[in-house]
This record gives C-alpha cells, sequence and structure tokens, in this order.
C-alpha cells in the first residue's frame, strides 16, 4: 500500500487491489441476530455464517486469493508422490526463507505436533515470547513445559512500544542458566504475536535471541504463520530497516533461524503448512513423521491446488503493497474506535482490532465472562462475529475453579484484502453505538461446559434479560434499519 496523500487531507487507507469476484452478504435484522446469538448457546464459533453479515472471527483460511492464485491453482500437478507442484512449492520456500529442506503439513498445528514429536520429552522447557493456543497443547501434551519471557510492555493493553511481542532477553539468560540448555530443546519465537494482540518483535531483538541460542547451542524454531504483519512492521517502525526491502529483512531473519514453520492459512493466503529445514540433521529427526501423521513427503495432507496458491501467495507476501492492507486496516479502525473512546489495544497490531473487554464492560465480574458477551453483543448490534480472547478461552484449574485470564480482549479479525472501507465503518459504527449503550450489556454463564477447548462448543446463558434489552434499544434507535 503505497503512502497516497489525499488532497482533503483525509488520512484513510487506499486499497491497491480491485475486486473481481464477490459473495453476496446477508445483514438479518437485530430481532433476528438476537434469537440466533441464543441459540449459538452465547459463542460467536456457533453461530451459522449465513447469519453474519461481517465475519471478523479470524484470518485463518479465510483470505481473499488473488487472480495470479487462482490461475495458478488451475495447472497442479495432481500426483501422490514426485508432484511438481510439491517441487515449485519447495523452491518458493528456499527462494524466501533460504533453507535447504521443506516439509509440508496440512496446517499450523500439524507443523507443531511434528516438532513437539521430534524434539519434546518429558520435562522439555520451551522458552517463547508468548505461547499460542496449538503449540503450547502440542508441547504439554508430552511432558513439556512452556515459559512466556515476552517484554513486561508486551502485557500492558496500552502502551507505545512499537514492539511488544520482543523477547526479555535478560529473563531468557536468566532461565537457560537455571533449567540448563540440556532440558531445552528450542527456543519458540512467535511472529506477530498472536494472544497479545498480534503484536511484533523486531529484527535487532529476533538477533539477539538467536545469538544467546547460539553461545548455549539451543535451536531457533521461528512460527512465522503471521510473519507477514511482523514483516510490515520492521519495515516500518525499525529504524534501521527503513531502506531495506522485505525479501531482504525476510531473508536476515531466517538467517537466524534453524526451523521456520507456518500455517499457509495465514501466510501465503491459502490453506496449509510446512517446515522449513536447515539441516540434514533435523530434516531426518521429523522427516519419517510427515508420511505418519500427514501423507507423503511431496504432499503432506495438502491438495496441489492450494500448494499452488501458496507458491504465489509467498511471493505477494515480498509485496510491501500487499502485506501493508491489513495492518493499515487495523489501525485506522484502532484509531476510529478510540476516537470515540472505546478502549482498544494499543498500538495496533496485526491480525485483527482487539477491543479491551475488561474495560468497555468493566461492570461485569471475569467470572461472568467479559469478553464472551461482548462477542455476542457485537454480534447482536451489528451481525459482526469476533473471537473471545479472555477467561472464557482458558481452561479451569484442577480445583475446577476459573483461570481468570491476563487480558480480556474481543479480537475483530481484518482477513486480508477482503473488507472495504465503508464494512470497516459500520463495524466502527455498530461498536461506539453498542459502547454508549455499555451499561445494557451482561453477563454469561454456562449450560454446557467442555472439559478442554470450552470456548470452541460450550454453551452458555445470559445471566439476565439484557439480549432482549439491548435489542430493544437497538430498535428504538434504529427504527428503520437492520
Ligand atoms: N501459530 C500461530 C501464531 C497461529 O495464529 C495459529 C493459528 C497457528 C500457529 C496454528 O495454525 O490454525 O493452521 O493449525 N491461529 C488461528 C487463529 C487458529 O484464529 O488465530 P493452524
Amino acid at each position: 500500500m503505497a503512502n497516497i496523500e489525499f488532497f482533503t487531507g483525509e488520512n484513510i487507507p487506499l486499497e491497491m487491489h480491485k475486486v473481481r469476484i464477490v459473495q453476496k452478504l446477508n445483514l438479518p435484522p437485530v430481532e433476528y441476530r438476537k434469537d440466533a446469538m441464543e441459540k449459538a448457546g452465547f459463542n460467536t464459533f456457533m453461530l451459522q455464517n449465513k447469519d453474519v453479515f461481517m465475519d471478523m472471527l479470524t484470518d485463518s483460511g479465510v483470505n481473499a486469493m488473488s487472480d495470479r492464485q487462482q490461475a495458478a491453482m488451475m495447472v497442479a500437478d495432481d500426483s501422490y508422490a514426485g508432484s511438481e507442484t510439491f517441487t515449485r512449492l519447495q523452491n518458493k520456500v528456499t527462494e524466501i526463507f533460504g533453507m535447504e529442506y521443506f516439509l509440508p503439513a496440512h496446517q499450523g498445528r500439524a507443523c507443531e505436533n511434528i516438532l513437539a514429536e521430534a524434539y519434546v520429552n518429558e520435562g522439555s522447557v520451551i522458552p517463547m515470547n508468548f505461547h499460542f493456543t496449538t503449540p503450547k497443547a502440542h508441547i504439554t501434551r508430552l511432558g513439556g513445559r512452556v515459559e512466556e519471557l515476552v517484554i513486561e510492555e508486551g502485557l500492558k493493553i496500552n502502551s507505545d512500544h512499537p514492539f511488544k511481542g520482543n523477547f526479555d532477553t535478560d529473563r531468557l539468560r536468566k532461565l537457560i542458566e537455571e533449567v540448563g540448555p540440556n532440558n531445552i530443546p528450542f527456543i519458540r519465537l512467535e511472529a506477530g504475536t498472536n494472544l497479545i494482540g498480534g503484536q511484533p518483535f523486531s529484527l535487532e531483538n529476533a538477533r539477539e535471541v538467536c545469538a544467546i541460542a547460539k553461545e548455549f547451542k539451543i535451536m531457533t524454531v521461528l512460527d512465522a504463520s503471521l510473519l507477514q504483519d511482523n514483516l510490515y512492521f520492521i519495515k516500518t517502525r525499525e529504524e534501521s530497516c527503513k531502506n531495506k526491502s522485505i525479501r531482504e529483512i525476510t531473508k536476515e531473519l531466517s538467517d537466524l533461524m534453524d526451523i521456520i514453520y507456518f500455517s499457509a492459512r495465514k501466510l501465503g493466503f491459502a490453506r496449509g503448512g510446512g517446515i522449513c529445514i536447515r539441516s540434514e540433521e533435523d530434516l531426518k529427526k521429523m522427516r519419517e513423521l510427515i508420511p505418519l501423521f500427514e501423507g507423503f513427503l511431496t504432499y503432506g495432507g495438502m491438495s496441489v491446488r492450494e500448494m499452488e496458491a501458496i507458491v504465489v501467495g509467498l511471493d505477494e507476501t515480498m509485496d510491501m503493497d500487499v502485506i501493508s492492507q491489513g495492518p493499515k486496516f487495523i489501525q485506522y479502525m484502532s484509531d476510529e474506535l478510540q476516537k470515540h473512546g472505546v478502549p482498544v489495544v494499543t498500538p495496533a497490531g496485526g491480525l485483527g482490532c482487539h477491543i479491551n473487554a475488561g474495560e468497555f464492560v468493566s461492570h461485569i465480574p471475569q467470572e461472568e465472562y467479559p469478553a464472551g458477551a461482548l462477542a455476542a453483543a457485537i454480534y447482536i448490534a451489528g451481525g459482526i462475529r469476533g473471537m473471545e480472547r479472555g477467561t472464557l478461552s482458558e481452561q479451569r484449574n484442577p480445583d475446577g475453579s476459573e483461570q481468570l485470564s491476563e487480558m480480556e480482549l474481543v479480537r475483530l479479525a481484518m482477513p486480508r484484502r477482503v473488507f472495504t472501507l465503508s464494512q470497516v465503518k459500520y463495524a466502527i459504527d455498530r461498536i461506539v453505538w453498542l459502547y454508549n449503550n455499555r451499561d445494557l450489556i451482561g453477563g454469561l454463564r454456562f449450560v454446557d461446559e467442555p472439559k478442554t477447548l470450552r470456548f470452541f462448543i460450550g454453551k452458555l446463558e445470559a445471566t439476565s434479560d439484557w439480549p432482549e434489552k439491548l435489542a430493544k434499544k437497538f430498535r428504538e434507535d434504529f427504527p428503520e434499519s437492520l
């Protein structure tokens, strides 16, 4: 997204693409939305997409593809073994990340499973800037432990730190000395740190982390699923990188790593995933797990069409115009919401706009899931589907008590190149309306609570008749509008 100034002085992000295939959307009236939310057990995962106007649940597997990606999908070479498509993907990955070997997998968590199976044992400690749900689950499943070492600023909802995803390198060094380098199979660096609001790390910080790893002979693993946003922030926020191309920054970062894995549902605007490996020794540790868990070495559970789309998608990720769209839209949305007093995570990160539910509905106790309630209310107010990222997404403690989350956030993901600015403006408008009526929002309680990953399929109910009152107020304020 080039820097294009408007004569009138208006400061808005300008799309550097045009839309050539569209999908019709449906916006049901508020009364219907209230009923649909109730039927979905106040869980946005359980809504039917036909009832959703703006699907901001995630950026995973729902990014818009380019014409060149669609065209490439038509010439895929379909074969179980030795597919030319796979060779093209392997060559592209080697060109961009500079690593010789590549193992395909069906998505990001599949790479995490392979990595954990190959390197994690009972008692292993894996330092990372911050955990993500799926790698943590695979590490703990095998008796390993995660240590979160993000800098203090990373856990502050509001900060002006440009790289809130940075590692605290002092704590990293201390941890290594405490547990011993032999108990640390690898250090995991997560680009665009998901659970703290899509916050980036700097190239300089990655350099420091990898220098420490080298000193203690510990392997470095980059989760590059959200790399494209992180690249954008390195280029725009890190002084020493202003004049470097995205390709150069990617290569400099990759050169620091032993292994890079990614979900191609995010990186590369397609579906699938894979592990890039520098050494033959590491390749051999993981190679035979691919046919066991994923599929033969030349597809790893992916369709050849998706692999062709990734080849083009990775190339397009090296284009600043392409990767700017997400962060610029997120920045716009966060800024506009803030102008109206709505509390959001700052600075704006990648992935999506993160609303601070802890402050938005501060009258709701954490035990009544304020972020879950706000996500439900946002759907009722505008047909907009976001994702709860708070206590509801935590697992209960072994004694059955709630594990209260450090942050109560609602994530409104910005799938890349999917929404127009007027749709984003609509979302802002409905959230501002909701903020002005926030006293009407009440809490939630479980009626059906699964033991693991309860946020996916759990069913809840409102603790009072607040959804009716909210829908009624909407109808009073917008007598003629959907
Ligand atoms: N790593 C990061 C940083 C992720 O954000 C995700 C997925 C994964 C790994 C796992 O990849 O879904 O392909 O298995 N994040 C999605 C989200 C689910 O909505 O944030 P996957």
